[in-house]
């Protein structure tokens, strides 16, 4: 059983890059502030390796998510299905920053738009229409995270379903008290 949950997530994961509606297209990427005090943010998963457990996620160079990962390299991800009331809580680091310039090349252009503002992401402008783009200076930035481990919570009855898979035990899984 513990073997079927873990192939499940996975299944809707990688399901997640082929559907647009999926739940877990978008999920919550929790970062560690300077202050110590955490960060949440909705991004889109981009990739999933479900034999590596490795996720991608796109994102600007100048975003604070990528200081605060470079000064602290853990963070959680967050998925929830509404339908099927479960809940994936993933702990994983960066491995990698890279300014895929390929990639970034091949995208259509309103989604270069999301990569190329002049303005820093975050600073303070007069008026949503002010922003101007600059395609050719893209900060285009793909984010890998190895995952250490992944905790499912399916809400049903007679009984919940909490389980905790570690990349410290092969993955194998474990049962948790709801
Ligand atoms: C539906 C939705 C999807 C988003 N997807 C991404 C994404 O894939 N990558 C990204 O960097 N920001 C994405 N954002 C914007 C982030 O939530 C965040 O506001 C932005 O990246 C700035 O984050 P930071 O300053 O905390 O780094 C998305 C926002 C929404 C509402």
């Amino acid at each position: 059983m513990l073997e079927n949950i873990l192939e499940d997530c996975k299944k809707q994961l990688s399901a997640a890059l082929l559907h647009k509606k999926h739940s877990y297209r978008y999920f919550t990427l929790a970062t560690q502030k300077k202050d110590g005090g955490s960060h949440l943010r909705t991004v889109v998963l981009r990739d999933f390796d479900p034999l590596q457990m490795q996720f991608i996620i796109y994102t600007d160079l100048r975003s604070k998510k990528v200081e605060e990962l470079t000064d602290h390299p853990q963070a959680q991800f967050l998925f929830y299905d509404a339908t099927r009331l479960i809940q994936l809580v993933v702990d994983a680091h960066l491995v990698e920053c890279t300014q895929d310039t390929h990639t970034y090349q091949n995208l259509p252009e309103p989604s270069k738009k999301d990569y190329s503002s002049k303005q820093t992401p975050g600073t303070t402008i007069e008026r949503p229409d002010q922003i101007v783009h600059d395609f050719s200076k893209g900060y285009f930035t793909k984010l890998t995270f190895q995952a250490k481990q992944l905790e499912y919570l399916k809400l049903k009855r007679p009984n919940h379903i909490r389980t905790l898979f570690c990349d410290s035990d092969q993955w194998k899984g474990q049962f948790l008290a709801p």
